[in-house]
C-alpha cells in the first residue's frame, strides 16, 4: 500500500493514555460502584432487562488483576457512519489484548453488523494494525449499517461466536448500535452463552453523549476539519467580496456540528435545527432572517457573506417535519403503488395527489430537484437521508426571489450571488486530531480491560476529557442506564436518548451572545489546519463544545 509522509510520521505517534491505562495492565483491578437505575422509565426498563439492569459503574484502581492474562478471542465490528479515530479504537484494543496474553486474538468483522451475519472477517495482526494506526477512515476493515436487533439475528451470531470460541465483541457506533449491543448483551446473558458486549461511542454528530458519555469520538476531528475550510471560505468571501457561500454541514438529527463550527468561525450566520423547532420557525421564517442579513450587510456595501446550515434542519422545521412524517408513511405504506410511478413528474404527482391537502399543497410548492430528494430511498431505519437533500440550495433560491421582493419594494438594491458547499464526508475520514488519537486509543485499551472482567452490556467512556490526557479517567458504564423509553415505528422501545442542542447550554448561549456582531460585522476567524506536532494549545485542544460545556 502506498503512504503518504504524514501518514509515515503518524504511525509512529503515541496516542497517550489516561495515567491509570499506563501501568502494567496486570496490575490495573476493575472497581465497581453502586448498582445504577436507568436514566428514566426504571420499572419498564427493569422488566425488559432481567438479567444486566442495575450493574455498577466500574472504574479502576491499582491492583491485581488476575483474569486479564487468560487467552481470549475478541471480535469486533465498526457500526454506522465512519469517523476519526476508529482505527486507534482497533488498536487500543488489540494492544490492550496482546499485553495481557500475546496468544489472545482479535477478530474483526468486515463491512459491520452485516459482517456476523456472513461470519465474514479477519484476524487482525501486528501488522495490519501499524499500518492504520493514528489515520483516519474504517478501511481496515470497513463499516455498515445493517441493524443487529432480532432475536435471530442474535442466534446466528451467538452461532458464529460460539464456532470461532469468540467469548466478546466490541461494538464501535453510535446511539442506535450502542442500544442494540446492549440488547444483545441481555440476549447472551439471558440465555446464558458465554459471551460478553462492550460498546463504544461513535459519531462525527456528537450527538450521543449525556452526563456520562462526555462526547462521542470524531467530533471533534470533524468539526476542526470543516472549520478550517469554513475559515478558508470566509477569507475568500472577505477577499472577493462578491459571494454569499451556503455551506450545509453533517449531522443527521443534532446542530451540535454547525455549533461547533460558527463558535470556531464566527459566520454571519447559523441556523440552528433545535432553535428553530423550538420556535416553530417556518421555512419562510428562516429564508426572511436570511434575507434581512443580507440586506443589512448589503446597505453597508458587503455583498458577501457566509451561512452555516445544518443537514438535519428540514426536519425540524415543523411544517416539513408533517410532511416528511406523512411521506414516511404514504412510501412505507404504499410502496407497490409508488414503486409503479416511473418518472420523476409522476412520482411527485402521483405523492401529491395522495398526500393530506395542507401537506400536498407544500410539497407541490418545492423546487422538483427537493421534491425529487424527499422521495429518494429511506435508510435503514426508514429515515429520509439528509445528507441527499439540498437544503443549502433550498434556502439560497428561496433567499433570493425573497430579496427580489424585497428590490420591488424598495427595502433592498444590492447583489445576491451564491455559491452552495456541502461538508460532511469530508471530515470523516480525516486523520485524526491528537484529540482523537489520544481519546480513541483510551477507549479500546478500556474496552478490553471491561471485558477482561467479564462485563457485558457496558460502554467504554473516558471521564475528564476538557482536561489534559494526565487528568482523564477512564469508566465503564451500563448501557441499561442511559437507557429511557422512546416511541419507534409506533411502539415504545428502550433507547439512549439523542442528544440534542440545548438551547439552555454553554455552547448555544455562547453563540446566541455573540450572533448579532457576527451577522453585522466581518468578524471572522480562520483556525486553519489541524496540527499534529507544536505547542499544546495548538495540538492538544478539545472542542469549544466540550470546553464550554465541561467549564474547563
Ligand atoms: P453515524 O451516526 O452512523 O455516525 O453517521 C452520521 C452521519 O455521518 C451523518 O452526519 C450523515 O447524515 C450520515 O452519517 C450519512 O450517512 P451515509 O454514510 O450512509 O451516507
Amino acid at each position: 500500500m502506498d503512504i503518504s509522509p504524514l501518514q509515515k510520521n503518524r504511525h509512529t505517534y503515541s496516542p497517550k493514555l489516561p495515567p491509570i491505562l499506563r501501568t502494567d495492565i496486570r496490575a490495573i483491578a476493575a472497581r465497581p460502584g453502586a448498582p445504577t437505575e436507568a436514566a428514566a422509565d426504571q420499572a419498564e426498563i427493569r422488566k425488559l432487562f432481567p438479567a444486566t439492569y442495575g450493574m455498577p459503574m466500574v472504574e479502576y484502581t491499582a491492583g491485581e488483576n488476575q483474569s486479564v492474562s487468560a487467552k481470549r478471542s475478541v471480535a469486533l465490528i465498526l457500526s454506522g457512519g465512519q469517523a476519526p479515530g476508529g482505527h486507534n479504537v482497533i488498536a487500543g484494543l488489540f494492544d490492550a489484548l496482546k499485553r495481557a496474553n500475546p496468544a489472545s486474538q482479535l477478530i474483526g468483522f468486515l463491512g459491520g453488523p452485516s459482517g456476523i451475519l456472513d461470519d465474514s472477517s479477519i484476524e487482525i495482526t501486528s501488522d495490519i494494525v501499524d499500518r492504520f494506526r493514528n489515520t483516519g477512515g474504517f478501511d481496515m476493515i470497513g463499516s455498515g449499517r445493517t441493524k443487529l436487533e432480532t432475536p435471530e439475528q442474535f442466534e446466528r451470531a451467538r452461532a458464529v461466536f460460539e464456532a470461532r470460541g469468540i467469548t466478546a465483541l466490541v461494538v464501535v457506533g453510535g446511539d442506535d448500535s450502542n442500544t442494540n449491543a446492549a440488547i444483545l448483551a441481555e440476549h447472551f446473558k439471558s440465555a446464558k452463552a458465554n459471551i460478553s458486549v462492550v460498546g463504544v461511542p461513535k459519531t462525527i454528530d456528537g450527538d450521543l453523549k449525556n452526563e456520562y458519555i462526555e462526547t462521542s469520538f470524531g467530533f471533534d476531528t470533524a468539526t476542526k476539519t470543516y472549520a478550517e475550510l469554513i475559515g478558508n471560505i470566509e477569507r475568500d468571501a472577505n477577499s472577493a467580496k462578491k459571494y454569499w457561500h451556503f455551506i450545509k454541514l453533517m449531522g443527521r438529527s443534532a446542530s451540535h456540528i454547525a455549533l461547533e463550527c460558527a463558535l470556531q468561525t464566527q459566520p454571519n450566520i447559523a441556523i440552528i435545527s433545535e432553535e428553530v423547532e423550538r420556535y416553530s420557525r417556518t421555512l419562510g421564517d428562516v429564508v426572511d432572517d436570511i434575507a434581512q442579513v443580507v440586506a443589512k450587510r448589503a446597505h453597508k456595501g458587503e455583498s458577501f457573506g457566509v451561512v452555516l446550515v445544518p443537514e438535519g434542519l428540514i426536519e425540524f422545521i415543523p411544517e416539513i417535519k408533517q410532511l416528511i412524517e406523512e411521506l414516511n408513511t404514504l412510501l412505507a405504506t404504499r410502496a407497490e403503488e409508488f414503486a409503479l410511478q416511473t418518472s420523476p413528474q409522476d412520482r411527485s404527482g402521483w405523492v401529491a395527489s395522495s398526500l393530506s391537502k395542507e401537506n400536498a399543497a407544500l410539497f407541490s410548492s418545492l423546487p422538483s430537484r427537493i421534491r425529487d430528494q424527499l422521495l429518494a430511498d429511506r435508510d435503514p431505519h426508514g429515515n429520509v437521508q439528509v445528507s441527499r437533500i439540498d437544503t443549502e440550495i433550498l434556502l439560497s433560491g428561496m433567499v433570493g426571489a425573497r430579496l427580489a421582493e424585497m428590490a420591488k419594494s424598495g427595502s433592498y438594491n444590492g447583489k445576491f450571488s451564491a455559491l452552495h458547499h456541502f461538508f460532511g464526508y469530508e471530515g470523516r475520514c480525516a486523520f485524526p486530531s491528537n484529540f482523537d488519537a489520544d481519546y480513541c486509543y483510551s477507549l479500546g485499551y478500556n474496552a478490553f480491560l471491561l471485558v477482561a472482567a467479564g462485563r457485558t452490556g457496558y460502554m467504554s467512556v473516558v471521564k475528564n476529557l476538557s482536561q489534559p490526557v494526565d487528568r482523564w479517567v477512564p469508566a465503564g458504564v451500563p448501557i441499561t442506564m442511559l437507557f429511557n423509553l422512546e416511541r419507534r415505528h409506533g411502539e415504545m422501545k428502550p433507547v439512549i436518548r439523542k442528544a440534542l442542542v440545548e438551547l439552555d447550554g454553554a455552547p448555544f448561549r455562547a453563540f446566541a451572545k455573540e450572533r448579532d456582531r457576527w451577522a453585522a460585522a466581518t468578524s471572522y476567524l480562520c483556525p486553519g489546519a489541524i496540527q499534529y506536532w507544536g505547542p499544546a494549545e495548538v495540538c492538544d485542544q478539545p472542542t469549544l463544545t466540550l470546553k464550554l460545556e465541561r467549564k474547563s
